[in-house]
């Protein structure tokens, strides 16, 4: 079985309260549901987490490498500015793993801020715009 670390940034664990016209009213929990639900049909092992720390995303990321898996990845806020992140993403990329790129909104027709992501250019590609799906799309897209 494929394993797949799907990881979300800061303030993702506040979904389904926070700006539900922006991220939909699915709240963190009922992500991690629908997300390992879609893994377990596809027949992939995945590990859903959530934090605030950029220290512990990089964390995971090295574990990504070390576990040889396949990562999704929600960077949130860390998308637009955090070099420390995208130089951990690249790890991924780099020893032949695939990291997806996923944003629940479209950043693109958000505040300018939000147009420029340091993640990207290190990514396996990337989905935005679909909600949850997203995610899902992200992981159907593991199992090619
Ligand atoms: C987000 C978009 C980011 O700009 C924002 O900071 C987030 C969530 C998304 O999923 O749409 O926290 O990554």
């Amino acid at each position: 079985m494929s394993l797949v670390l799907v990881l979300s940034g800061p303030n993702l664990g506040r979904l389904g309260s926070r700006e539900p016209d922006i991220y939909g009213s699915v709240d963190y929990a009922g992500l991690v549901e629908l997300v390992s639900a879609k893994a377990n049909a596809l027949g992939q092992t995945a590990e859903v987490r959530q934090t605030d720390s950029e220290a512990e995303l990089i964390g995971w990321l090295h574990e990504a490498v070390d576990r040889e898996a396949d990562v999704v990845l929600n960077p949130a806020a860390f998308t637009h500015y955090s070099y420390a992140v995208r130089d951990a993403a690249v790890q991924v990329t780099k020893s032949g793993k695939k990291l997806i790129e996923v944003h629940l909104s479209n950043p693109h027709t958000r505040e300018e801020f939000r147009h420029k992501s340091v993640i990207s250019g290190v990514a396996t590609g990337v989905i935005a715009g679909f909600g949850v799906d997203s995610y899902l799309l992200a992981l159907s897209q593991l199992a090619e």
